[in-house]
Parts: structure tokens; C-alpha cells; sequence
């Protein structure tokens, strides 16, 4: 009885055996280059030029194409279905078996370079859909990238100067807009930028799980999360503080340079590279590299709904009357943390101090000439006590009742270290008394509100008290 129910099993999965490895050497023997090859020879019988070009095709041998690319260890077997890639007679055969577009075969030999380098794709792959990495369960990192941002791979081996009238136009657009849209406000790139993203050194070659890929339309790929989150960060990662503005082609335009941001750096050989790019050290060039993504053009002072709180206008000329050079470099220097305001010092965001001074210089191109009333806060004895009854009254409102400011505050955080250690308190007095004309900042001295001099020092000697660190 049991040992006919041993022997049914014994025959089924014996059959089933035998199914997979029939259907295994099938495969084996019939692998899906096999067809792409036939065609290809088919096209070369149908297109060759004479009888001995026939003769010749008629023979060519249906065998499994390798390219060992030795420096980098690496195999591709593209050639498998693309064998007409480097073959003239193919230039009006379709793809797979077209004859490559341009000269980049003629310039890149097929024998040394391969596909992969270009195109990316899984090279020792023989089934379109693994070679291709396309599919949501190919699980391959590095798809074939699209065309549109294939350029991103002629950075690897070839200079900026090089690439911008020789095919890599995207590229050098790309990095010009990376600096002029001030993406180094939130990121270091090479140890220098701000840190309210990651650095992205690496970015472009980051394997995909690394993306959230949640809220990507179409193929899961960093080809699409890079492009779809420049357009609108939020969508793609909810809350993301990522404070962008761009065009479709902007977009297009910041994933191909992004993309060449990668961690491996190509054998020497394989290196074209005669020039690197200077990076420009004039102050509105950093400033946009730096500061520009936050502060706009200077001018306006507004709560920002994205880093919900207030971005000062720190060109404003109100503010720089007061603000002087000395000021602003301890408040670049230090910036304010707890906000998105880095410390921009060598030791913080990277920062040199002439950097810092040239930035400055260009701040400050419109600072009015006539000096702001000086106030002598030494002078004054000051009661804590009643500078906070102030305080609940007057200023809560929009610095927030611990002087906070942020979320819902149209006030800046005043309970910062940075403030009330790093600046003046006679810059904070003078602040307070003659306000930021052109922003919210009222002034609450005599031509304004009409708080004496001794309000305003007990105010600051409260500002002063929000904690040790504040303290001389
Ligand atoms: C098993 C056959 C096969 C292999 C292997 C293969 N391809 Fe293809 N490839 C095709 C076919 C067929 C097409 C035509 C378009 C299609 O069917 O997707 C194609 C199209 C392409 C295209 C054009 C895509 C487009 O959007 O127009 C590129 C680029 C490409 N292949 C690159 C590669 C690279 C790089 C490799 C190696 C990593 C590779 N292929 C390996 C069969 C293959
Ligand atoms: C030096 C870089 C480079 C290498 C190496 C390279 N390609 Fe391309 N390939 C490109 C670029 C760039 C395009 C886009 C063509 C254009 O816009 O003119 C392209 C286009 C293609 C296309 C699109 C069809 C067409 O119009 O030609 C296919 C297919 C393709 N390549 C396959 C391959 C295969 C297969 C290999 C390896 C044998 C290869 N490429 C090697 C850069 C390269
Ligand atoms: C893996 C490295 C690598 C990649 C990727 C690569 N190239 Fe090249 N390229 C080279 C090398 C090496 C040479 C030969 C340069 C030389 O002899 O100085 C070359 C030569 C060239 C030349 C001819 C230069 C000349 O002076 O004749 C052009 C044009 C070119 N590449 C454009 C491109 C473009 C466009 C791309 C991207 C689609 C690209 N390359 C991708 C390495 C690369
Ligand atoms: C106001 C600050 C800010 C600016 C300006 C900014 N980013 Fe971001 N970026 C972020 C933050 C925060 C994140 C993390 C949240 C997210 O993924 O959206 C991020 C994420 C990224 C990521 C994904 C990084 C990773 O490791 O996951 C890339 C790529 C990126 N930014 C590129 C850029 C580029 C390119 C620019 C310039 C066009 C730019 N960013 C400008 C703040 C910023
Ligand atoms: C990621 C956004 C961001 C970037 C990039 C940024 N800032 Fe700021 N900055 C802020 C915010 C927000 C504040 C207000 C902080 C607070 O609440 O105290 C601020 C404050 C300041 C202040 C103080 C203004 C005042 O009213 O006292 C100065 C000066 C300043 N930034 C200069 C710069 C400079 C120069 C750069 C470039 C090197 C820069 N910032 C880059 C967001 C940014
Ligand atoms: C109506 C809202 C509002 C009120 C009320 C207000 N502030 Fe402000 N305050 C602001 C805004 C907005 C700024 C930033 C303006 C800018 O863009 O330069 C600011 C800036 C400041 C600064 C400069 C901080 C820095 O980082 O440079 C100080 C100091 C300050 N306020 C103190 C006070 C004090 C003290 C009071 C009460 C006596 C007060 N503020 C009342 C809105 C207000």
C-alpha cells in the first residue's frame, strides 16, 4: 500500500525532473541571442553588396560574443544580439541590428571599451531583459540608462572643457546649473556645502534600494526617482525640506549631471581627462553656489512654507546698515543652529575665510552709506525682568513665546546660541530699535514704536539670558 504511494511520487517528481532538464537544454541550446543572431545573418545575406560578401555571410559562425574588458575585470556580451553595431552594411537595419549611431564606435573601439560604459545595462547578461535591467523584477542596479541622460557616462573618462563641443553638452549645462541653483546650500560635494541634505559625492551610482521608490511613476529606477524628485521633491519624499524650483528640462538637465556623480573612478587608461574645471571664487558665483537656493536674491524676507519658518532678507540694506562686515562673518561663520542656516566655517560647511569675505563683499554691494545711530548698551543697567514682560508683550507674537521662532513664527529663533553669543548686543539694540524696514521686523525705538533706550537694553539683556551659552 505504502510502498505504491513512495513509488507515484518516486515517478512524478522523476518526470518533473526530466521536464526541467529538457526544457534546460533547450534553453542552453537555443539560448535568445541565437534568434538575434539568424536575423543578423539573414540581413547580412540580404544586404551583402556581391556574391563573395554573400558567400562569406552564409558562413559566419553563430557563436556566443564576449568582451573582456581586462582593466576593469569586467564582460560584456551585448554583442550577442547587437553584432551588427560596428558592421556598415547594417546602417538601415533596425535595432538590435543597426549599425551604432554617430562615430562613437569609431572614437570608443567596441573591442576595448564595450557597451557598458556607455550605455550601463548588465554585461554578462544573454537575455534582453537581464542585459537590459528593465522590468520592475530584474533587480539590476544599473539599467540602460535612457538617452536622454547617457551623456552623464562621457564624464567618467572625459573633462568638462572637452565635453562641451564634443558631445557632453548636457553635462557641462548640468554642472553649471548644479551651481547656479545653489543645490551646495544643502550639500557637500568634495567636503564643501551645507549639510540639510546628504553629501553627493556618490550619488549617482547609489544602487537603487538605496531610493525611496515608493511615489515613482513608471520604472523604479534612479534614472526616474533623480528626474521626478528634482521636478517636486514633496512627491517623492513627503516632507523632504529639498527646496527646488525647476523646468522639465532643468530637471533633465540636473539628473545627467547628478548621474555622473559616482564612486569609482575609471583605470588610467581609460581617462581622457587634461583639464579640471576651476571653480569661479567671485562673490556672487559663491554666493549662488552657497546661499542662493535659501535667500533668493536677497530682497525679501517672507516665511517659507517648505523649511517653514521665516528666510531672512539679508541684503536687505535695512539690515545691513546694521549688520557690519565684522557681524556678518561671525553670522556666516557660525550660522544658527537648529535652523537650516549651516555654519559655513572650514571646520563646518568647508568655507574658506576669503570665500566668506568675498561673499560678503557681494552681499553688501548696496549697503547705504550713512551709519546707523550708534547704541551704547554698556552704558546701561540692565533688568532681565522686566526686558522678558517686554518680551511676552511685544515680541512673543512672532518670535515665539521661548523666542524660538520657526514653525508658524514669522520671527527668527532668537534663543540661538549663534545669536546671542556670536553677534553684538549692540547689533541686536540697534535691531530692535530701528527694526528691518521693508520686513515684518518693526522698529520699536522712538520713531516707531516707542520703547526707550533702557527697554531695548533690558529686551537684549533678556535675548542675552535664554541660556548659559549666551552669557559673556
Ligand atoms: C538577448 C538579446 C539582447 C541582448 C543580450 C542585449 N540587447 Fe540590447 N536590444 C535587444 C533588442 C531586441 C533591442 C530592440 C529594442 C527592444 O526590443 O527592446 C535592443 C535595444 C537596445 C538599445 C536601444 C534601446 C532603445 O530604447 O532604443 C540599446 C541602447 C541596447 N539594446 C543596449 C544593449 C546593451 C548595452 C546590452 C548589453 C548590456 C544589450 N543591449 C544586450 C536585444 C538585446
Ligand atoms: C562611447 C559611448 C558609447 C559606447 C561605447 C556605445 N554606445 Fe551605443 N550609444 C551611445 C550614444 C551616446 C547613443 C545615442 C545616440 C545618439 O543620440 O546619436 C547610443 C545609441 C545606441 C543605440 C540606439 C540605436 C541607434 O540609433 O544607434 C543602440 C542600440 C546602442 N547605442 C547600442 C550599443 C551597443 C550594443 C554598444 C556596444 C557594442 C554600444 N552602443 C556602445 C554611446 C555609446
Ligand atoms: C570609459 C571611458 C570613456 C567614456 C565612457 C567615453 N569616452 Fe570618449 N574617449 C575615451 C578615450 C580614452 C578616448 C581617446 C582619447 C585620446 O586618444 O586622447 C576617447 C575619445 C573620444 C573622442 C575623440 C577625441 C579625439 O580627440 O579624437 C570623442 C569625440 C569622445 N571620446 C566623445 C565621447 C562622448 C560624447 C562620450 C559619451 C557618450 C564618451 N566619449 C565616452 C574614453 C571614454
Ligand atoms: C534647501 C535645501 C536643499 C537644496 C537647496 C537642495 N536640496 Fe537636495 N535635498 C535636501 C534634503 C533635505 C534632502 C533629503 C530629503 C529628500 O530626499 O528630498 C535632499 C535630497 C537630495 C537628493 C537625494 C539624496 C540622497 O542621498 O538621498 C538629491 C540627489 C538631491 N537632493 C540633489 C539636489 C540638487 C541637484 C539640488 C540643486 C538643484 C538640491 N538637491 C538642492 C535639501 C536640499
Ligand atoms: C538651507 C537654507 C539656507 C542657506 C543655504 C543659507 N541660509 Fe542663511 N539663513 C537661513 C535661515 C532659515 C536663516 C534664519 C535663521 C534663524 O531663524 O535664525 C538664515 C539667516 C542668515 C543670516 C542672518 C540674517 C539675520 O537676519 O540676522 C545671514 C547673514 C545669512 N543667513 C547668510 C547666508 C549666507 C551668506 C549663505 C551662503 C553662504 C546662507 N545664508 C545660506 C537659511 C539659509
Ligand atoms: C511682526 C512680527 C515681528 C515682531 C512683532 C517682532 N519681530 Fe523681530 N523679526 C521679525 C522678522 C520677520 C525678522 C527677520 C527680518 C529679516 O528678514 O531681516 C526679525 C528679526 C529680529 C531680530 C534679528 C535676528 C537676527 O537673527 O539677526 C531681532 C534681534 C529681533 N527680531 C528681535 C525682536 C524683538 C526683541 C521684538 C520685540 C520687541 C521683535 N523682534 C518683534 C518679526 C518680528
Amino acid at each position: 500500500m505504502y510502498s505504491r504511494f513512495y513509488l507515484s511520487v518516486l515517478l512524478i517528481s522523476g518526470l518533473v525532473l526530466i521536464t526541467f532538464l529538457v526544457f534546460a537544454t533547450y534553453r542552453e541550446l537555443n539560448p535568445e541571442w541565437k534568434k538575434y543572431q539568424l536575423e543578423y545573418r539573414d540581413l547580412l545575406i540580404k544586404n551583402a553588396p556581391n556574391e563573395a560578401a554573400r558567400k562569406k555571410a552564409k558562413s559566419i559562425k553563430i557563436e556566443h560574443q564576449q568582451i573582456y574588458i581586462k582593466p576593469l575585470k569586467k564582460v560584456d556580451r551585448c554583442m550577442n544580439c547587437h553584432r551588427g553595431v560596428d558592421d556598415p552594411l547594417m546602417k538601415d537595419a533596425k535595432v538590435p541590428h543597426k549599425l551604432h549611431s554617430g562615430d562613437y564606435l569609431k572614437k570608443h573601439p567596441v573591442s576595448k571599451f564595450g557597451c557598458t560604459l556607455c550605455h550601463y545595462g548588465q554585461g554578462r547578461a544573454t537575455n534582453k531583459k537581464d542585459a537590459h535591467g528593465k522590468g520592475r523584477d530584474t533587480h539590476w542596479d544599473y539599467p540602460l540608462i535612457p538617452f536622454k541622460y547617457i551623456q552623464s557616462s562621457c564624464a567618467k573618462c572625459h573633462d568638462y572643457l572637452f565635453l562641451k563641443d564634443n558631445g557632453g553638452e548636457m553635462v557641462v549645462e548640468g554642472e553649471r546649473l548644479f551651481r547656479e541653483k545653489g543645490c551646495r546650500g544643502c550639500h557637500k560635494l568634495n567636503g564643501v556645502g551645507g549639510d540639510l541634505g546628504k553629501p553627493l559625492d556618490i550619488i549617482g551610482s547609489q544602487p537603487i534600494a538605496y531610493f525611496p521608490m515608493k511615489y515613482v511613476v513608471g520604472e523604479r529606477n534612479t534614472y526616474n526617482w533623480l528626474k521626478q524628485h528634482f521636478l517636486d521633491p514633496r512627491k517623492i519624499v513627503p516632507g523632504s525640506e529639498m527646496r527646488v524650483f525647476l523646468s522639465e528640462k532643468e530637471a533633465d538637465l540636473l539628473t545627467t549631471y547628478t548621474l555622473t556623480l559616482r564612486a569609482e573612478e575609471m583605470p588610467r587608461q581609460f581617462r581622457a581627462i587634461r583639464y579640471t574645471t576651476p571653480v569661479p571664487k567671485d562673490g556672487e558665483s559663491l554666493y549662488k553656489m552657497y546661499c542662493v537656493a535659501c535667500h533668493g536674491n536677497g530682497k525679501i524676507s517672507a516665511y517659507d512654507e517648505i523649511l517653514k519658518r521665516t528666510i531672512p532678507a539679508i541684503m536687505n540694506p535695512a539690515f545691513l546698515k546694521i549688520a557690519d562686515d565684522k557681524n556678518l562673518e561671525r553670522i556666516i561663520k557660525e550660522g544658527r543652529k537648529g535652523t537650516p542656516m549651516t555654519s559655513w566655517k572650514r571646520t563646518a560647511a568647508g568655507l574658506r575665510d576669503e570665500e566668506i569675505r568675498n561673499i560678503i563683499k557681494f552681499i553688501t554691494k548696496d549697503r547705504p552709506d550713512e551709519r546707523p545711530e550708534p547704541f551704547d548698551y554698556k552704558r546701561f543697567v540692565t533688568d532681565t525682568k522686566h526686558g522678558k514682560e517686554l518680551f511676552n508683550v511685544r515680541c512673543a507674537l512672532c518670535h515665539g513665546k521661548d523666542g524660538k521662532g520657526g514653525k508658524d513664527h514669522l520671527g527668527l529663533n532668537l534663543r540661538n546660541p549663534a545669536v546671542q553669543k556670536f553677534v553684538d548686543p549692540e547689533f541686536l539694540a540697534m535691531t530692535i530699535r530701528d527694526g528691518r524696514k521693508g520686513t515684518p521686523m518693526p522698529a520699536f525705538g522712538k520713531t516707531g514704536v516707542g520703547l526707550s533706550d533702557q527697554d531695548i537694553a533690558d529686551l537684549v539683556a533678556y535675548i542675552r539670558s535664554f541660556s548659559d551659552k549666551g552669557k559673556k
